[in-house]
């Protein structure tokens, strides 16, 4: 008889993605870029390559005091930010949003988070000032400019009302108006991989490509005016950063020939059904969810736990992408984290070879999800086709899983055309430095053009 591990084994071969599947994905991720980008294709483009207005990277020069909003991953935050010579100090504070807000109404939401403003700037003795914002709003948008942007749909298990096809800056605007109390002038809207790469460009001047792998997943980068057909601001400038917004790629069916049934459950039973596939397939909001499915399926099998769940395993959501990194993180052949884990979830009978099973399931899950990721950025460096390039990297999954980094370097050395060079740089808090970069570079134009 077949041993429990060579038929986990086998069952677990849909997660692995074969070269020629990658290059196919390649191919068919350039493809919709291509689209995205194009006057004649965008609408029905399903990565959308959504164009930011930010023309100009910060070149280290940057002064001055700064607030930042950071709405849009599993934590929202408020911070302060003043850039000095050579170096920043940065403040900032976490507030919870509550459930009910992000599945609320739109303008419970914009108070929410002015009211959270307005304290933090009491707290931070800054009541009185009037400061300049930059808002990192990590969602889909389609800019109109650098302080106008409508958004196009929710991510990440947001549905607040009244929002979708509105102008968020507008929204976050009159909800300050509505309190009155504290003055502030913003002067940007970003994405969350734009802070990221703004934030490692203003050390390093090849970074051009921003990537998040957290709780969502997505990628910017610096594209050729000319090659961004709805861009209808200044021509003279040469680049453009480019929000992918490659966390719908799949949307329209493309990912289906890799795609398993752990991923098409994790997608109906979410909260946007077939909606962000990629995301789906990649990022920290769904990867322990996936590992729970295919230990669910393992144990119904008979083939693990000895055939003993627990109310917890079968319960959607308990696994959570942290412990995959937890478990990732013991040294082969030692189960101390996976044996906690497993306790947490009510599954302290399992064996060693159970333990074993489950490592290994979750080494299957996240290895496709960095060559997924990998495979996205391989299609971006040929794109662009500039000698070296840095890629400014942040995110809950990226940062935490012990093997990510080393698995996206391999992959992506092994896709990309030979001669190009690339490094992976860890943003240092990218999206919160990022915003306020973006407000100060926004201000420094200001200033030069007056
Ligand atoms: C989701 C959002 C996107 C964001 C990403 C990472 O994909 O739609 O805007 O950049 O998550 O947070």
């Amino acid at each position: 008889m077949r041993q429990a591990r060579d038929v986990i084994r086998e069952e677990c071969e849909v997660l692995k993605m074969t070269d020629k599947q990658i290059k196919e994905i390649m191919c068919r991720l350039h493809n919709d870029l291509k689209k995205g980008l194009s006057r004649a294709d965008h609408d029905k483009a399903t990565v959308k390559c959504w164009i930011t207005y930010i023309q100009d990277l910060p070149n280290g020069k940057e002064r001055g005091k700064f607030l930042a909003l950071d709405l849009g991953g599993t934590n929202f935050r408020v911070l302060i930010i003043n850039l000095g010579e050579n170096h920043f100090d940065m403040q900032s504070k976490i507030y919870a949003i509550p459930k009910h807000i992000m599945t609320g109404t739109g303008i419970a939401l914009f108070d929410h988070i002015a009211e959270c403003l307005a304290n933090f700037m009491k707290e931070h003795g800054v009541y009185e000032e009037r400061l300049a914002l930059g808002f990192t709003f990590s969602f889909p948008l389609k800019q109109l400019g650098l302080t106008k942007g409508v958004l196009q749909r929710w991510t990440k298990g947001f549905s607040c009302s009244g929002v979708v096809g509105e102008d968020v800056v507008q929204g976050l605007k009159d909800a300050i108006a509505r309190r009155g109390d504290v003055q502030i002038d913003i002067c940007a809207i970003l994405n969350d991989t734009t802070g990221t790469l703004m934030s490692c460009a203003w050390k390093n001047h090849n970074c051009k490509i921003g990537l998040i792998v957290g709780t969502g997943s997505n990628a910017c980068y610096v594209e050729k005016t000319a090659n961004c057909e709805l861009f209808d601001g200044e021509p003279e400038k040469e680049e453009l950063l480019i929000n992918t917004e490659w966390g719908a790629f799949g949307d329209d069916g493309s990912l289906d020939f890799v795609r398993t049934e752990f991923d098409r459950e994790v997608d109906v039973t979410s909260i946007n059904p077939g909606k962000q596939i990629q995301e789906k397939m990649i990022s920290g909001m769904y990867l322990g969810e996936l590992v729970r499915l295919a230990l669910v399926k393992f144990t119904r099998m008979g083939l693990l736990f000895g055939g003993q769940g627990s109310d917890l395993l079968f319960e959607g959501g308990s696994f959570y992408t942290k412990y995959v990194s937890e478990i990732e993180s013991d040294k082969p052949g030692d189960f101390t984290s996976c044996m906690e884990v497993l306790e947490e979830l009510g599954l302290s009978h399992a064996s060693d070879a159970d333990m074993a099973a489950v490592r290994y399931v979750c080494e299957c899950v996240s290895r496709r999800a960095a060559h997924l990721v990998s495979a996205g950025i391989a299609t971006l460096l040929n794109k662009m086709n500039e000698p070296r390039v840095t890629v400014g990297i942040d995110g809950s999954v990226y940062r935490f899983h012990p093997h990510f980094h080393t698995l996206m370097c391999e992959k992506i050395a092994q896709l990309v055309r030979p001669g190009l060079q690339f490094d992976l740089m860890l943003s240092e808090d990218g999206s919160g430095r990022g915003a306020a970069l973006v407000a100060a570079v926004a201000c420094r134009e200001a200033e030069q053009g007056s």
